[in-house]
């Protein structure tokens, strides 16, 4: 499965992406703490990078959405299946999402945390494919910005999964979009 896997951004591009969004996320929040809110699962990789680029102090939680429209093509549905029961009311959340495509999956959850009265919040993306959108939604911090044509090739690795696989590869790779199901 690996070999089909070519490489669109290396560990080191990474790493220095990551480093870059510490400094700038830290300077942007200055002395508060960070409510991080990591999206899972996609997310996990990114976001124990990043929390190591964030000299500040930092509390760290999970959230979990799964989009139906995986299971059921031509059916948009977002549900959220599982969220932590962090109270968010007057904290400064920092969202942590893997990949903003469509939009759908960001803007449910924006308006699910609001529900909970942050006193901000903001996103920080791994990876846009701003010509996706369908939503207006924009993150406030992005790793990588992918364009056509590559936004057509489906993004694995460095936490992203096709069904469940590719996630532990360390760097950013694309394999050919898989058939909708
Ligand atoms: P959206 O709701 O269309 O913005 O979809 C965002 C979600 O779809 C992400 O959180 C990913 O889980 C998934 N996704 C979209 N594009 C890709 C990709 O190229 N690789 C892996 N997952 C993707
Ligand atoms: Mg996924």
């Amino acid at each position: 499965m690996r070999d089909q896997v070519s490489v669109l951004f290396t560990e080191e591009q990474i790493a220095r992406r990551v480093a870059e969004l510490g400094e700038e996320i830290s300077r942007s929040f200055g002395s508060r703490e960070i409510c991080v809110l990591g999206l899972m699962k996609g997310s996990l990789v990114f976001m124990a990078d990043l929390i190591r680029r964030i000299p500040l102090d930092l509390t760290v939680h999970l959230v979990r959405v799964t989009s139906q429209r995986e299971q059921a093509a031509g059916r948009i549905l977002t549900e959220i299946v599982y969220s932590t029961s962090v109270p968010l009311e007057g904290k400064d959340v920092l969202l942590v999402d893997d990949i903003v495509d469509t939009g759908i999956t960001l803007s449910y959850l924006l308006a699910h945390i609001h529900e909970h009265a942050p006193a901000s919040l903001r996103v920080c993306a791994l990876v846009d494919k701003p010509e996706a959108r369908k939503i207006d939604v924009h993150p406030d911090w992005t790793a990588f910005r992918v364009h056509e044509p590559m936004a057509d090739r489906f993004l694995v690795g460095y936490g992203l999964d096709w069904m469940e696989r590719f996630r532990g590869l360390p760097f950013i790779g694309t394999i050919p979009r898989p058939a909708p199901r």
